[in-house]
């Protein structure tokens, strides 16, 4: 970056205003400008063409948004980082889905400052690099869980919607839970959420979309920050080509922390991209026999396609007393560690009439709690995914449920 950076500051508070201009000159940076919110900000932007616009935020947050948003169709190129004195993750989260790039604490340190701008406007070359396609995409910066079994019924969605509402609750981080079964989707009931859109809008207007622009296609869960999107009506799954599928999903998961795919019990070219695309494949089988048989044959058939069993972990769904199958046959007939076991739990049944996952409608119920620290050590996992998308060993952990979600024997 040949000259430095300027900065227009927009806030509606004069003495933030003030303190900001100080952190901006302090920090190295050149002022552009100052002016308030709403049409103000966006004419002055305009005019003054800065290289970053600096945006103080408090709720009610209104009038923020509705400033992002307007800034952003006049200069859809110009990053928007914004700060605040609230610690309050509802504002962040409000910011950063209306579009803002990062989410300053007030006091700005100038480093933290410096930092962030050149940040966003590195990121803006490359994206404007990549558009000339003088660089190919980058690889997706989320981990991708996909929650894949062989078969129909042996509660992958359950997996899958109890995951992420508890990654969703215990993180910081952004998750996104994607409905890829293209049979029936079953999430958004099971959540209890109306999509207005699917994943076939995302994949139609993928050429269009801008980071910005994902809150608009996903589906946002009541209890929790978690979003859904939502999967395709059977018609739509028709028209859709898989390399444009594992395209949203990428997006997706340079969007958000941690991206879900739940997907069908077919083997089909769909269910081998998400198995392909993933960093961490949650492998759920019950302990029935027709469940390990076809799992074997899956993995079998994925072998052949040169997919590699180390990013596969096992996860034994259903488990009961009486089952009479110990995990320790199920690994064998795999040749494949049991990395997780979930109980069966009449709960679990239970929470689909009360339309929220069981982690939400009886979290300590022993499915509940295996499920929960399942999150626990994918989250572990996610963090320590290596540049390359290979996970580290997993640490193996034992569960509080009663001993029922316990760690499969080694
Ligand atoms: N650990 C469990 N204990 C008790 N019931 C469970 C458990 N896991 C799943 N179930 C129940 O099993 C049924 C099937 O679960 P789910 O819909 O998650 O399976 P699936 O593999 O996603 O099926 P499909 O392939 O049809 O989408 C549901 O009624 C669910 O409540
Ligand atoms: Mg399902």
């Amino acid at each position: 970056m040949a000259k430095t950076p300027c900065v227009l500051i927009v806030d509606a508070d004069i003495q933030a205003r003030f303190e900001t201009k100080q952190v901006v000159r302090a920090s190295g940076l050149t002022m552009a400008g100052e002016c308030g919110f709403g049409m103000e900000a966006a004419s002055t932007a305009s005019e003054l063409q800065p290289d970053v616009i600096l945006m103080g935020v408090a709720e009610p947050m209104e009038r923020p948004i509705q400033t992002i948003e307007s800034l952003q169709t006049f200069m859809p190129e110009t990053p928007i980082l914004v700060y605040s004195v609230t610690r309050d993750l509802d504002t962040v989260r409000k910011a950063m889905m209306a579009g803002a790039r990062d989410f300053l604490a007030r006091p700005v340190k100038p480093e933290t400052l410096r930092n962030s701008v050149l940040a966003a406007l590195l990121t803006e070359e490359k994206k404007r690099l990549r558009q000339m396609g003088q660089i190919p995409s980058s690889a997706s910066a989320g981990t991708i869980v996909t929650v894949f079994g062989a078969k129909g019924g042996i509660g992958k969605s359950t997996v899958s919607a109890n995951l992420a509402v508890a990654l969703a609750q215990m993180e910081r981080s952004s998750v996104c839970l994607v409905d890829l079964d293209d049979g029936f989707a079953d999430l958004a009931d099971m959540l209890d959420v109306k999509p207005e859109r699917t994943l076939f809008d995302l994949v139609r207007d993928l050429d269009m979309i801008e980071r910005e622009d994902i809150g608009r296609y996903v589906a946002h869960h009541q209890f929790t920050p978690l979003d859904l999107m939502a999967g395709p009506s059977l018609l739509d799954w028709r028209k859709l080509h898989r390399d444009d599928v594992r395209r949203a999903i990428e997006l997706l998961a340079r969007n958000y922390d941690t991206v879900i795919l739940d997907t069908s019990g077919s083997m089909n070219e769909l269910m081998e991209m998400a198995v392909e695309v993933a960093t961490i494949v949650l492998w759920v089988t019950t302990t029935e026999y027709a469940s390990v048989k076809d799992s074997i044959e899956a993995m079998r058939v994925l072998r052949r396609l040169s997919f590699s069993p180390d990013r596969v972990r096992i996860v034994m769904n259903a488990v009961s007393p009486d089952d009479g199958v110990a995990p320790a046959v199920v690994q064998e007939a795999l040749q494949q560690r049991v990395f997780w076991t979930v109980p069966y739990d009449k709960k679990v049944r239970q929470s689909t009439h009360l339309g929220q996952p069981a982690v939400i409608t009886a979290p300590n119920s022993p499915a509940a709690r295996s499920l929960i620290d399942l999150a626990r050590a994918i989250s572990g996992a996610g963090a320590g995914a290596e540049a390359d998308g290979r996970l580290p060993a997993l640490k193996w952990k034992q569960s509080r449920a009663n001993g029922a979600g316990a760690r499969a024997a080694e």
